[in-house]
C-alpha cells in the first residue's frame, strides 16, 4: 500500500472555497479501530454546518479536518483487539463525529461503530444510510418511542432522514402523516406513508390527535407542530432543541436528537434493507473532486435522497 491518500480537507471554516483536495498520508488504526478502504461516502447537512464553522462551539474540531460522516468500503488493516471483523470486510458506518471523515480514500473507525454492510446494496446506497438512518431510527425508536398504531407526522418526508423516517415509522405500524412538495408526493407514498401534506399549499397544523411529531425543519415549522399534537404526545426536534416551557404550556414532551453511532442499529438497519424493507435513494452523485458542488447540492435545502461521493467504487 502506497502511504499517502487523497482526502477532501478544510483548512479554515468558511464557504465551500475552503474544501481542498490533498495528499495525506495514510492513517494508522489503533488497537480498537479498523481501517476502511472507502468506496463510497456521503454528504450530510452537518458537513457543511461544520465546514462553515456552526458547530465549532459543541464539537470543538482541530484543523485540518476531513469531512464526512457516512462510509461504506472495504477493510484494509484491524487493530489488534479487533475481533468481529476482518481485512476484506464489506463494511459501512457512521462514524464518530469529532474524528476525521470519510471524504478520503482511506478513514480509521473504532470497530465498534463499524457493521458489515447490507449485502444486496451497491456501495452508494450502502453508504447512504448510516447517518440518516440511525437519526431516524434513534428519534422515533429511542426518544420518541414510537408504538403501533400510533399517529406520526414527519417533517421533509423526501429529505434524507425523512425516507428513512417514513419507512421506518410503517415498519413499526404507526399511521404516517408527511410534509412534502407536490413534486415529491408520489415519492413519499412510495415510501409507505399514508398521507402527504404539500407545504407550500396546505396547513398542517390543522392536524390534531397525533401522537408523534419528528421536526427535521426547526424554526416556524417545529411553532406550527405544538398545535397538532395530542396531550401526552411526543415532539423530537433534530434540528433545534424544542423549547420546553412550550412544550409544558400544551401538555406535551420534548426532546432534541443528535445521533450517535451504533453498530448495532447499524446491523438491524443491514438486515431491513437485505429483506428489501428499507429502501435508499440517491439524488444525486459526484467524486472526491466535486465535493463543492456536492456540498452546494445539499446546502439548497432540496435533495431527494442521499448526496454520494464515489471515492473508489
Ligand atoms: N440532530 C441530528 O443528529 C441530525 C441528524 C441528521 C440530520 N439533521 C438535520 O436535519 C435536517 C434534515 O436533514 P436531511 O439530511 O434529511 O436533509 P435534506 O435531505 O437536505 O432535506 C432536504 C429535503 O427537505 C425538504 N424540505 C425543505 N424545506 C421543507 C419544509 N419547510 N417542509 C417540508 N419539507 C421541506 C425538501 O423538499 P422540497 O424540495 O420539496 O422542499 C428536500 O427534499 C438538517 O438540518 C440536518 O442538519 C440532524
Amino acid at each position: 500500500m502506497n502511504n499517502s491518500m487523497k482526502a477532501v480537507q478544510i483548512h479554515a471554516f468558511g464557504d465551500r472555497s475552503v474544501l481542498s483536495l490533498n495528499d495525506i498520508a495514510i492513517p494508522t488504526p489503533a488497537e480498537n479501530d479498523v481501517l476502511i478502504k472507502v468506496k463510497a461516502a456521503a454528504v450530510n447537512p452537518v458537513d457543511w454546518k461544520i465546514r462553515e464553522g456552526y458547530l465549532q462551539s459543541l464539537l470543538n474540531h482541530t484543523l485540518p479536518l476531513t469531512l464526512g460522516w457516512d462510509v461504506a468500503g472495504e477493510i484494509a488493516a484491524i487493530g489488534e483487539n479487533v475481533k468481529h471483523l476482518k481485512v476484506g470486510d464489506a463494511v459501512y458506518s457512521r462514524p464518530d463525529i469529532a474524528k476525521n471523515g470519510s471524504y478520503a480514500e482511506y478513514q480509521v473507525v473504532d470497530a465498534d461503530e463499524v457493521a458489515l454492510k447490507p449485502s444486496s446494496l451497491s456501495w452508494q446506497e450502502a453508504a447512504g444510510i448510516p447517518l440518516a438512518a440511525l437519526t431516524a431510527w434513534q428519534s422515533l425508536y429511542e426518544f420518541a418511542k414510537l408504538e403501533a398504531g400510533e399517529r406520526v407526522l414527519i417533517h421533509a418526508g423526501s429529505g434524507a432522514v425523512g425516507q428513512f423516517a417514513i419507512q421506518l415509522a410503517k415498519l413499526r405500524g404507526a399511521y404516517v402523516y408527511t410534509t412534502t412538495s407536490s413534486k415529491n408526493t408520489e415519492l413519499v407514498l412510495s415510501l409507505g406513508a399514508d398521507e402527504a401534506i404539500d407545504y407550500h399549499q396546505e396547513d398542517f397544523s390543522t392536524l390534531n390527535d397525533i401522537d408523534v411529531v419528528f421536526d427535521t425543519i426547526g424554526g416556524e415549522t417545529q411553532a406550527n407542530s405544538w398545535k397538532t399534537l395530542k396531550k401526552g404526545g411526543r415532539l423530537v426536534s433534530i434540528y433545534e432543541n424544542p423549547d420546553e416551557a412550550t412544550a409544558t404550556e400544551y401538555g406535551v414532551s420534548s426532546s432534541f436528537c443528535f445521533v450517535q453511532p451504533s453498530r448495532e442499529q447499524l446491523e438491524k438497519l443491514a438486515e431491513l434493507a437485505d429483506a428489501g424493507k428499507l429502501k435508499v435513494n440517491i439524488d444525486s452523485e459526484f467524486s472526491l473532486n466535486q465535493v463543492a458542488e456536492a456540498h452546494e447540492r445539499s446546502e439548497s435545502g432540496h435533495a431527494q435522497g442521499k448526496i454520494i461521493i464515489n471515492v473508489s467504487a
